[in-house]
């Protein structure tokens, strides 16, 4: 199946530097359709129908977070883009703010009108410092063409921590404190940044919103799945010939995106969703990608038959124990025990009870961990221990045998 653009319709087609080439295309006659002939309520009712869910990660409708911002009373509201993008695999984000800035643009200044927020926030990953003027020029730009009375933006580079995707620690940054995630509730529409109702949306959510303003949401909601309307932006890594970004309609196959558009042969596994995504494998090609099924941040991150899969969830497991905020028992400790697990597995020092204190930990911290980081760490190492138990099993008998023959004395060549 081809790609279908609504989030990229822009990438590529219009110059990012140049307003004018933005509005030859047709840019901000959606926002300017919402300012002019709609109320917020009305914006909001329209983003509801059509169904759109957030393309962060944890797929949460975006007209009812809206209208919870709008109804909540407040003297002061917020908007905030996250563009932290710090999901391993994940370059989706980046991909759209280089190619599409007014795109981003015209999507907040709606967004703006409908909750009512006077002042909004692009959180850009530290790492994309070289993006921070092109979104500068391109704000000064819609502001100098009167598309931002209601509404300032400002962007405001990350510090370059994971955590601070989340919504959460993101506000705790942009606040100046510590990037730690907070107690929820209350959520962020209710009581947000600096006290106040704050709507928190991916990139990718807010570039849909003007062609659903534009073009109706039925025409947004009739593509898609049940619980999971639209496209998805992808980015493909790993073992393919055509790496890169790819926007597919929801419940596209995996095998039409890695395969057919991205190239890949030989497939022994494939994670989606990033360091604490899904771990497929091969067989498992013609599953679809929704919300229904597996889907997060939209990273594809494909391995071919050379790769060993411990290896894999090992590496997941170092940049998690890294990244963790330490705020929560279940997480700090339970990334810290993971991490001291797989360091032996992967030295050859590894113990059957190690896969059943592994299981035993991903109970826990799945259940009892205060945000995502933790709560979706286990993903790996369970789907792994699922679909490629035997490499576990393996590893640890070979283990063992070495641990004997070196006991007698004897040298071992594996
Ligand atoms: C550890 C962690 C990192 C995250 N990083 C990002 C990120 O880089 N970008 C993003 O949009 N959402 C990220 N999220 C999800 C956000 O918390 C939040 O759900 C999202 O920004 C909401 O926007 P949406 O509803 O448009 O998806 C992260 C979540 C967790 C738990």
């Amino acid at each position: 199946m081809p790609e279908k653009r609504i989030a990229l319709r822009n990438c590529g087609i219009v110059d990012p530097r140049d307003i004018a080439s933005y509005r030859k295309a047709g840019g901000f006659t959606a926002f300017m359709k919402a300012r002019d002939t709609m109320k917020p309520d009305q914006i909001i009712d329209e983003i509801k129908k059509s169904g759109l869910t957030g393309r962060g990660g944890a797929g949460f409708s975006c007209g009812l977070k809206w209208e919870l911002a709008g109804n909540t009373k407040s003297s002061r509201k917020y908007l905030i883009c996250n563009a932290d993008e710090g999901e391993v695999g994940t370059f989706k984000d980046r991909y759209i703010l280089t190619h599409d800035p007014y795109g981003l643009i015209e999507g907040m200044c709606i967004a703006g009108l409908a909750i009512g927020a006077t002042k909004g926030f692009i959180y850009l990953r530290a790492e994309y410092h070289a993006l921070f003027n092109l979104l500068s020029d391109a704000i000064v730009e819609s502001k100098r063409n009167g598309f931002m009375s209601h509404m300032d933006i400002k962007v405001f580079e990350g510090a370059g921590a994971y955590i601070c995707g989340e919504e959460s620690a993101l506000m705790n940054s942009i606040e100046g404190r510590r990037g730690e995630s907070r107690f929820k509730p209350p959520y962020p529409p209710i009581q947000g940044l600096w006290g106040r109702p704050t709507i928190i949306n991916n990139v990718e959510t807010l570039m849909n919103v003007p062609y659903i303003i534009k073009n109706g949401a039925a025409a947004f909601s009739a593509i898609g799945t049940g619980r999971s309307k639209g496209t998805k932006v992808f980015s493909v890594s790993g073992d393919v010939e055509r790496p890169g970004v790819y926007e597919l309609t929801m419940g596209s196959s995996l095998n039409e995106l890695v395969v057919d558009l991205a190239g890949a042969q030989g497939i022994k596994a494939i994670q989606i969703g990033g360091a604490t995504g899904n771990i497929l494998p091969g067989r498992k090609i013609d599953t679809p990608l929704s919300h229904e099924t597996c889907l997060g941040s939209g990273a594809v991150v494909v391995f071919n038959q050379t790769r060993n899969i411990v290896d894999i969830v090992h590496n997941n497991i170092l940049f998690l124990h890294d990244e963790s905020c330490g705020k929560c028992t279940p997480c700090r400790d339970g990334l810290e025990a993971m991490k001291e697990i797989f360091d032996r597995l992967v030295k050859g020092e590894g113990i059957q009870e190690d896969i059943r204190v592994l299981e035993e930990l991903s109970k826990v911290m799945s259940l009892a961990s205060l945000c995502g980081l933790g709560q979706a760490a286990p993903v790996p190492v369970m789907d792994s221990l699922k679909f490629f138990r035997e490499e576990y099993t393996n590893l640890i008998q070979q283990s063992a045998y070495v641990r004997n023959y070196t006991a007698q004395g004897l040298s071992v060549t594996l």
